[in-house]
């Protein structure tokens, strides 16, 4: 955090991880002195981290899905320490992250069968399960709820530290509240430099956005949070797979069921304009035009194109990102939350995107960009 070295943060930097900070890296904002590398075998870089971890303090680590900002599940004071290093508001619970099945009782003693049978298939991975929570947890974990979020992260970094605290983490996206959350330890320390003990870096996150967050009562399945893992993949498992009519609406009426998604996430600093349409060469002339059109207002715009898109080769603008080729959608999704952190980082007052088509694989990513946007989308057909 700019200006703020209260703590030196460390990065743990585990052999035999692709790591983008091989170098003391430049950080945007950062401090001289402010962070410091040690590189070990995994093991050790491991059992120090998770020394500070018993000790109350915070790491950040690689998941599958996001960087995770984790603290001792358990324990009241690291616990609410992430909400402080966050500015997270308290009503919005954390997930419990667990490294086996035998953790799981740690936080909770009721598992139906049903949610049994979702973690054989999806653990580990991108999957988060509320379970009834026994009654001892940290107040502020479940900020009161009586359910608690649980779920096994696939990274080997992240389950071999979790299995080394001898209890679950805590972790929610490891970024500032408000912030796009971190696909690599270069974000972390962006937005928590001096202020964590340190981040255990094991190169960019394969998924790139936050799990799929499901509730499991009475033989039904309800999705308060789409990620990677789809209605398709659950209705494998029961009959009713329901969304949170939340996740339908986008209204602001109501209140959705994970109390996360009522917040403006995601969102950069500069404002969002989705383009969507049916017609992919339509929807590329209009974010030309936009393009052009803010650009002459003198207004720094950055460019989210999905290739092919010929018609935006050669548009003049502060950004151009590519995310990837419209036939793969697990790659566009892995570079999303770089793209608004580079418009962020651009100082780009104006963000132009393509809507991604409505495909079932790309459900969690339009989620995500629809909420950066404020919950907006223009048509392709409409004029600038
Ligand atoms: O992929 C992920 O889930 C990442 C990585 C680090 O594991 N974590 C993550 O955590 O995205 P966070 O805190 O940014 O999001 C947790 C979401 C929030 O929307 C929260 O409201 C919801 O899960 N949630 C947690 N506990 C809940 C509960 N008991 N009831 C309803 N929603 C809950
Ligand atoms: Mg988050």
């Amino acid at each position: 955090m700019e200006g703020n070295s209260a703590v030196q943060t460390i990065i743990w930097a585990p052999q035999g991880y692709q790591s983008d900070l091989t170098r003391e890296t430049a950080l945007p904002g950062s401090v001289a002195g402010a962070h410091v590398r040690r590189a070990a075998s995994l093991a050790q870089t491991v059992a120090e981290a998770s020394e500070r971890l018993r000790g109350g303090e915070l790491v950040a680590f690689p998941t599958e899905t996001v960087y995770g900002l984790g603290g001792a599940a358990l324990q009241e004071g690291a616990v609410r320490a992430i909400f402080a290093a966050k500015r997270r508001p308290v009503d919005n619970p954390l997930i419990a992250h667990v490294a086996s099945r035998e953790q799981v009782a740690q936080v909770s003693d009721e598992v139906s069968p049903l949610a049994a049978r979702l973690m054989d298939a999806f653990w580990p991975g991108p999957l988060s399960i509320l379970l009834p929570a026994v009654s001892h947890l940290p107040v502020a974990l479940t900020a009161g709820l009586p359910t608690v979020a649980v779920r096994m992260p696939s990274h080997p970094v992240a389950l071999a530290l979790i299995a080394a605290t001898g209890q679950p983490l805590a972790a929610p996206s490891a970024n500032l509240s408000g912030r796009p959350s971190p696909t690599t330890a270069a974000h972390v320390l962006e937005d928590l430099q001096g202020v964590i003990a340190g981040v255990l870096d094991g190169g960019s996150c394969e998924v790139g956005i936050e799990s799929t967050v499901v509730s499991v009562e009475d033989g039904q399945i309800m999705i308060l949070r789409p990620g990677l893992i789809t209605r398709d993949q659950l209705l494998a498992f029961s009959r009713h797979v329901v969304w949170d009519p939340h996740l339908l609406t986008h209204s602001e009426a109501g209140q959705p069921r994970a109390p996360g998604q009522k917040y403006v996430h995601y969102a950069p600093r500069g404002e969002v304009m989705l383009i969507s349409g049916k017609d992919r060469h339509s929807v590329h002339l209009q974010m030309r035009e936009r393009a052009q059109a803010t650009m002459a207002r003198g207004l720094r715009t950055a460019l989210f194109v999905l290739a092919p898109a010929p018609q935006l080769t050669d548009v003049a603008v502060t950004l151009r990102f590519q995310l990837g080729a419209v036939n793969d959608p697990a790659a566009v999704t892995r570079q999303l939350y770089a793209a608004l952190r580079a418009a962020d980082e651009a100082q780009c007052e104006v963000i132009i995107a393509e809507y991604p088509p409505d495909d079932k694989d790309y459900h969690a990513l339009r989620n995500r960009m629809l909420k950066a946007a404020g919950g907006s989308v223009v048509n392709a057909s409409e004029r600038a």
